[in-house]
């Protein structure tokens, strides 16, 4: 099977997923869509009411936003693959849950490891701390680059927070400004934001009556 074949059948296996309790009140399961060969994938939070109902992801009032606004930066939704970091909505649009995000992690990996893109667009916190880390919050991470697993993450503003308040469409207008940019010419090393690791887990009493590695700080 060649790459288009293996995301079309990834796409019909998350179309009956039953991995969480997301699964028990969605209509339609939204795989994500787009280009198998692109250099960009976008990566949102979860489907909407819109998304739910018709299976494709971005496509209500946010997405269409999004599109535009790309489209205004040279970037048409035929040369992307666009999906979320939750392939079913949750109720209600809630956030998704931690175990609802774990849940469908592995479909988003194979999906990425299938699209090997160069650049990863982050849209919104959710889809930056699951993608990038569980650290970073998006107003300090927004426009900023991150390198993770050799691919470049560059976070924007969800477009859904934009519509909520002028301040926010500014930002997010600036944030796929600044996405053009970064997508048109070389990023350099010093460019970089290091990824601060999570604390490794507090050493145990156990380890320190065993004379472990109870850390000095
Ligand atoms: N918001 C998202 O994060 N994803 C969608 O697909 C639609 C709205």
């Amino acid at each position: 099977m060649d790459k288009i074949e293996l995301l079309s059948a990834l796409a019909d296996e998350i179309r009956v997923c039953p991995l969480c309790r997301l699964a028990d009140t969605r209509t339609l399961a939204v795989p994500g869509e787009g280009n198998p060969q692109a250099q960009i994938m976008f990566v949102g939070e979860g489907p909407g009411e819109q998304e739910d109902q018709t299976g494709r992801p971005f496509v209500g009032r946010s997405g269409k936003l999004l599109t535009q606004e790309l489209v205004k930066i040279g970037i048409r939704r035929e040369q992307i693959f666009i999906t979320n970091i939750v392939k079913c909505r949750p109720p209600g649009n809630r956030d998704p849950l931690g175990d609802e995000i774990v849940a469908c992690n592995d479909w988003l990996s194979a999906q990425i490891a299938l699209i090997e893109p160069k650049f990863i667009v982050p849209v919104g916190g959710p889809s930056l701390k699951t993608l990038v880390s569980p650290k970073l919050g998006i107003m300090k991470a927004r426009s900023k680059v991150y390198r993770k697993d050799g691919i470049l993450f560059i976070p924007i503003l969800h477009p859904a927070a934009a519509l909520r308040s002028p301040t926010t469409m500014q930002q997010f207008l600036e944030d796929l400004a600044n996405l053009k940019d970064f997508l048109n010419r070389d990023i350099e090393d010093n460019e970089i934001t290091p990824i601060e690791e999570p604390k490794a887990a507090p050493a145990s009493a156990k380890d320190e009556e065993d004379g472990g590695t109870l850390s000095l700080f």
